[in-house]
């Protein structure tokens, strides 16, 4: 039997991976098989990709390289850790996936849709999770909480503008696919916004008999 996959996604600052960490703990509470991770990374391949892709020396790096070291990343992470736990029946967590590349790489950067997807197509066969979870919450309140937790990556210090975009981004990506993609706002404290993730997994699971 195949498990699920589900994915969150948001600009910096969301909670993504606090979100993720506690739904796992609700999830095997509940006898399920949970696996967590993350993109860029996932796997020792994916990790190294990760550094190059955020490292403050990369900053003359090309939009185009960027776009393929992701999807390059992506390829590792769907063949050693998200198609094996799959297939093995588990509940695969990832924090952030191919609409993080539509999102920041498409909207963010500029690239034509059109070279994100078919590049989408050959590193995930247009693979996409069942169902994603996008957090949201205004672009200055988001890049604040990140600073408080002294993140600052290559990606994170573009400017507010890019950001936007990218927050943009995420609104009409999911406006195109209401079924997959629910929209949480994460202005709310930690525990308010679990309660909201797991009454819709728990919708999710139940309709799905997983
Ligand atoms: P994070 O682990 O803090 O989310 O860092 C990952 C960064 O990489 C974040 O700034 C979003 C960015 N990113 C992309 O630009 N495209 C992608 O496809 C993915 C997965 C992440």
């Amino acid at each position: 039997m195949r498990g699920a996959f589900l994915s969150f996604e948001g600009i910096e600052g969301t909670g993504k991976s606090t979100q993720s960490g506690l739904l796992a703990d609700f999830l095997r509470s509940q006898g399920h098989r949970v696996v967590r991770t993350a993109e860029p990374g996932g796997t020792p391949i994916s990790l190294k990709i990760r550094e190059l892709l955020l490292s403050l020396d990369s900053k003359g790096m090309d939009h185009v390289t960027e776009l393929l070291l992701y999807n390059a990343a992506r390829v590792q992470h769907i063949k050693e850790v998200i198609a094996p736990s799959l297939a093995r029946g588990e509940i695969v967590l990832t924090d952030r996936f191919c609409d993080s590349t539509c999102a920041y790489q498409g909207y963010g950067r500029g690239i034509d849709r059109q070279v994100i997807d078919a590049l989408d197509a050959v590193a995930t066969g247009c693979m996409r999770p069942d169902l994603t979870l996008l957090l949201d919450i205004d672009v200055e309140t988001g890049l604040r909480r990140n600073k408080e937790m002294n993140k600052n990556d290559r990606l994170e210090l573009e400017d507010i503008a890019f950001h936007q975009r990218v927050r943009t981004g995420f609104h009409e990506i999911a406006a195109a696919e209401p079924e997959r993609i629910r929209v949480i706002s994460c202005a709310e404290s930690v525990e308010s916004v679990h309660e909201a993730v797991k009454d819709i997994v728990v919708a999710f699971l139940k309709q799905r008999n997983v």
